[in-house]
């Protein structure tokens, strides 16, 4: 067994040990401000500091905290408290928790962020349906020996973010959702005007500093994936305002329960 896997099987050992069950079937990863949904759980929480080996988050708006829950009669995990490439990690603990994920047997993950919008037509408190994303963060988690036993180094990247898992996202809301092309980037400064014109030029509908390395591990890993982002502001130089964090969360918090229906509805149709 690749060694780099040791501490992945650990993690999801005490997971399983922890739920008593022998598998799960989807995993959900919470962005920043986006808690709330594994709050209306009411499941079973455990805090990332308790699980072997697994990162510890920094950044405000994050739990770090693992929810565990049946939902729609699937063994539902979520995960609070994402890791962030710009916290200092190093990319292959930003992607620890997919390959956890992977080891439980999840066979479909929802991922969650929080967006700038890179057009007039996104606007703050809208969600927008990742349908592509466009990796300018300037690292790749398989970078390096492949982990053989998760799948192939050369992963086809042609439908990072599943068709047939877009198509039951939308039957999941009576109000037509956005969709969109994901620009990752690392942060944590914020984008000036420039770079935005050039996401904008590139075809970037929204962009965001996480979602891109853990949807590449999840596509290694064959794991189903569907994105979605919650718009928290217009992108510098498309708005006179200043960015800041705590903007960013407050918008993400009123999205919260949008958020919430579209992804518990979500997972009875799946
Ligand atoms: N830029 C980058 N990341 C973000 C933004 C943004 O404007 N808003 C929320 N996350």
């Amino acid at each position: 067994m690749d060694e780099r896997l040791e501490p992945v099987k650990r993690a999801s050992e005490y997971i399983i040990e922890k739920i008593k069950t022998d598998k799960i079937d989807v995993g959900v990863i919470l962005g920043t401000g986006l808690s709330g949904f594994a709050k209306s759980l009411n499941g079973q929480d455990f805090s990332y500091k308790s699980i072997p080996y697994f990162p510890q988050p920094t950044v405000q708006g994050h739990d770090g905290k693992l929810t565990y829950a049946i939902i729609a009669d699937k063994k539902t995990l979520c995960f609070q408290g994402r890791l962030h490439y710009y916290e200092g990690y190093p990319i292959d603990k930003v992607v620890f928790p997919v390959r956890v994920m992977k080891e439980l047997g999840v066979k479909t993950l929802v991922i969650t962020n929080s967006a700038g919008s890179l057009n007039k037509d996104l606007k703050p408190g809208d969600i927008m349906i990742l349908t592509d994303h466009i990796n300018l963060m300037g690292v790749n988690p398989l970078v390096g020996k492949n982990i053989e036993e998760h799948g192939k180094k050369f992963v086809d990247m042609s439908e990072p973010y599943s068709k047939k898992l877009i198509t039951l996202l939308k039957q999941s809301t009576p109000t037509p959702l956005k969709e969109g092309i994901y620009v990752g980037v690392s942060g944590p400064s914020f984008e000036t005007p420039a770079e935005v014109r050039f996401f904008r030029a590139i075809g970037g509908s929204a962009v965001g500093m996480s979602t891109v390395p853990e949807t590449i591990v999840a596509n290694h890993c064959k794991i189903e994936t569907v994105g979605l982002s919650c718009i928290s502001n217009y992108a510098s130089g498309l708005t006179v305002n200043r960015l800041s964090h705590e903007e960013v969360i407050s918008i993400a918090k009123r999205t919260e329960n949008d958020l919430v229906s579209v992804i518990l509805n979500f997972l009875a149709l799946i």
